[in-house]
Parts: structure tokens; C-alpha cells; sequence
């Protein structure tokens, strides 16, 4: 590392800042598929950042958007006031989005698209005279990013056990992950799909229907290691919370923008919600930017409860649809369309699978679990030493291999750019499956 570089001072966000500090891993540029280390070095990115540079790093179209609209317009308000761009940016949101979900709500990252996301649903109970509903229900090993509202629904102990109560009136559902059954499933699991009556039989007969607002559920499970839906699991939460009038919120953060081969998960599923949370991919994660697609109804309703000329919902952020971000997300929805991506990620997903499930058999590899452009590979701890035996494999990858992978907990998660070569694929399992031999 430069030996100028003062790494005191930045206090990194879910990092063991002491050992990172002790030996930095520095990025200092980035292309299509690889990143530069300091030293030189071309990594080869098999996470997509977190989970979001779907169409590669560095991409011309994306950066000239970005470039011009700096130029053209830096700041402009969207409180009483607008800018086109915005107005642009959720219109071609929307041409992507499911039939029906038609209004979007702009924010600035996954956590805030929870947030409003989960503000929207219960105010929507309220505008409409229902104020009963205000109860929320979430998934254990769900991640909802880190506002109070996502650590409350997510289901992740150490995001929530430092941080007080959070919201009251939240239940979780059991994550359907079962690998005493589905270890080693090719796609969607086989059995599980009847976890999912636990929202009628368990949540909702515990609650009472008349108290519930909404369920939020990533469709695939992804920080907390890739956790796939049972076949059927997600369209029973539909039929349920259609049953007794519950709002169903997909968190699509990871899901969203050809993960799944699909725009959204809820395209590749057939499941539509009544809501859907983007970020990441949304803008390439070249400006930070998150949005909630919202069904017309429930906009609708907002619109019909207010009187007129008052504000109908009290919230927003002063970087709502900023022009940098609308700016990047019109230029990258345009590359995702022009170069086919999510088309070339459901084209490709045979061969990720493939190669991900040629692990099963390598020492400590207890599961591999795959769909679209995602795989994990769960693998045994170390006795006592919880994640260590993955975050070695994560440090040798990265110093031995020069490639990046990322890991929770003793599982390790893969979620390349949607532009990965298949030779590409090859070198990314080829030196896992090499450092597990040894
Ligand atoms: C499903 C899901 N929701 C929300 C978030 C939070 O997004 P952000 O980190 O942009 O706030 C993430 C981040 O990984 C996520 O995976």
C-alpha cells in the first residue's frame, strides 16, 4: 500500500477495520470484468462490487450520461419542484417493471428504498381509513439493509442485537433453507414450498389478518448466503396475502436487473407484488440510487385521501431522483436493453450451474445452491471458529488467485458482472476448487 495513505480516519462500513487496516486490500480502477490493485494486479470480480455493477465496470454509455448531466445540471430539488430527467428515468423504470406497478418512488440506496418501501405500505392502510394494519412481517436471514425499518423486518441477529427494540409489531417467517433435504438442489429446491403456509397458519392467525400491513421478502435470499425459495413457496405468499388484503413487497436489491436471467425476480418467479425495492444494478452503481415500483392502486389512493394542493406523503430524501443518478440509471437500463444482458445472463446460467455444482464433492463443500448469475457454496467452519474457514478462502482468492469472491458467515457467495466469459467462470471456480484441495 502507499505509504502515504492515512487509513485512520475512515471508519469502514461492515469491516474488521483492525485487520483491514493491518494489511489493506486496495481497488484503484476498474473495467468490464477485472479491478486494479494498487500493486498492479488485475482481479477478477466475481461478486459484480456487491451485487451490482450487473453490465461490468467502467462502462462508456454509463460514464458520457454521467459526464453530461454534471455538466448540463448538477442539483436540482424535487420537493415542489422537478427535472426531467427524473420524470424520464421513472417512465423507463416502469417499461421494465411488471404490468400494474407503474409509480415509482426514488431514493438513494437499498436501505432507504426498504424504509420507504415499508412507510408507503403502512401509510397506505392509514389514507384509506384501515389504520388497524400496522403490523409488518419479515423472514429470519432476511436482509433489508440497515435503516431501522430493514433491521427490524430482517431477520439477521447481529444487524439487530445492538440497536434496541427498532420497530414494534414485526414477526418473521422461518427462511426456507433446509439442507438436510435440498443440499445440492440444481436451481429452485424441491422441498420447502409449505413453509410458506406458516404465514396463514402461524403469523396471521397469531396476529389476526385485520393487523397485518405487509410482507416483505427478498425473493431470493442473498447476504445471508443465498437461500433460494422452494418451488411454489412464493406464489403461496401471494395467494395469502391476497386472501386477506396484505401488501406483499418484494425486495428485488439483489434480484433486480438480470440476476435471475429476468428483469426482476418477480418476472422470473410469475409472482407479482405490490411493491418492489430496486438499487444497486438499478443505476450500475455508478451514482447511488434505490426506488420503490409501486402498483398504481396505491399511489392512487394517496392521491384520493389528501386535499387538494397538500402534500400526500410526508417523505423523501433532498437526493430523491438525483439528476447524476437519473442520469446514470436512463444510460444503464439502455445498455442492459441494447446488449441483451439479461437475456445473455439466462443464456449463460446453465454454464455458472455447471461449474458452481463441479465444487460438490471438494473437501468441506456441504451445499452449492445456484439460480441465474447467483451461487453460494456453503462450506464446513472450523470447529469454534465460525467463518473463518470461508474468509481464508476469500484472502487467498484475493492474494493467490486474483480474484475476488465474498463470503458470510462459511458460506461463499458468487455474483459476477452479467458479461462474465465463460473462461471467465472457469478461472472463478477453477481456483476455488483449487485452494479447497489444498
Ligand atoms: C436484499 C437487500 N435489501 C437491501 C439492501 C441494502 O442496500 P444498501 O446497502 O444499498 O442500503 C441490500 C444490500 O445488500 C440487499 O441485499
Amino acid at each position: 500500500m502507499s505509504t502515504s495513505l492515512n487509513t485512520d480516519h475512515f471508519w469502514m462500513p461492515f469491516t474488521s477495520n483492525r485487520q483491514f487496516k493491518a494489511a489493506p486490500r486496495m481497488l484503484v480502477s476498474a473495467s468490464g470484468m477485472y479491478y486494479t490493485t494498487e500493486d498492479g494486479r488485475q482481479i477478477l470480480d466475481g461478486t459484480a462490487g456487491l451485487w451490482c455493477v450487473n453490465a461490468g465496470h467502467g462502462h462508456p454509455k454509463i460514464i458520457a450520461a454521467i459526464s453530461q448531466q454534471a455538466a448540463t445540471l448538477d442539483y436540482a430539488p424535487c420537493f415542489q419542484m422537478g427535472h426531467p430527467t427524473s420524470f424520464e428515468a421513472a417512465s423507463a423504470l416502469v417499461s421494465i417493471a411488471p404490468a400494474g406497478l407503474n409509480r415509482v418512488f426514488f431514493c438513494n440506496d437499498g436501505s432507504e428504498g426498504v424504509d420507504s418501501a415499508l412507510k408507503i405500505a403502512l401509510a397506505y392502510h392509514r389514507v384509506r381509513g384501515d389504520s388497524l394494519r400496522h403490523r409488518l412481517i419479515g423472514r429470519e436471514r432476511g436482509y433489508h439493509g440497515v435503516g431501522f425499518g430493514g433491521i427490524s423486518v430482517g431477520g439477521i441477529a447481529g444487524n439487530r442485537k445492538h440497536f434496541g427494540p427498532a420497530l414494534p409489531a414485526v414477526d418473521h417467517l422461518r427462511h426456507p433453507l433446509d439442507m438436510g433435504k435440498n443440499a445440492f438442489s440444481r436451481g429452485l429446491p424441491e422441498h420447502g414450498g409449505e413453509l410458506a403456509d406458516e404465514l396463514e397458519q402461524r403469523l396471521i392467525a397469531l396476529h389476526d389478518p385485520a393487523t397485518v400491513a405487509a410482507v416483505i421478502v427478498e425473493p431470493v435470499q442473498g447476504s445471508t448466503g443465498v437461500i433460494l425459495p422452494p418451488k411454489g413457496y412464493l406464489q403461496k405468499l401471494r395467494t395469502t396475502c391476497d386472501k386477506y388484503g396484505i401488501l406483499l413487497i418484494f425486495d428485488e436489491v439483489i434480484t433486480g436487473f438480470g440476476r435471475l436471467g429476468a428483469a426482476f425476480g418477480a418476472d422470473y418467479f410469475g409472482v407479482v407484488p405490490d411493491m418492489i425495492v430496486c438499487a444497486k444494478a438499478l443505476t450500475n452503481a455508478s451514482v447511488p440510487m434505490g426506488a420503490v415500483v409501486v402498483k398504481q392502486e396505491i399511489h392512487d389512493a394517496f392521491m384520493a385521501a389528501a386535499p387538494e394542493n397538500t402534500i400526500e406523503f410526508f417523505h423523501g430524501y433532498t437526493y430523491s431522483a438525483h439528476p447524476l443518478a437519473s442520469a446514470a440509471m436512463l444510460a444503464t437500463l439502455d445498455v442492459y436493453r441494447s446488449e441483451q444482458l439479461f437475456e445473455r445472463a439466462a443464456a449463460m446460467a446453465p454454464y455458472f450451474e455447471t461449474a458452481a455444482h463441479s465444487l460438490k464433492g471438494l473437501p468441506h463443500v456441504k451445499d452449492v445452491r445456484n439460480l441465474g448469475m447467483v451461487c453460494g457454496i456453503e462450506l464446513e467452519g472450523i470447529p469454534g471458529k465460525p467463518t473463518t474457514r470461508a474468509f481464508e478462502v476469500f484472502i487467498r482468492c484475493f492474494e493467490e488467485k486474483n480474484i475476488l469472491i465474498r463470503t458470510t458467515g462459511d458460506i461463499i457467495a458468487l455474483s459476477p458482472p452479467l458479461i462474465i466469459e465463460k473462461r471467465q467462470i472457469d478461472e472463478l471456480f477453477g481456483a476455488i476448487a483449487d485452494i479447497l484441495k489444498r
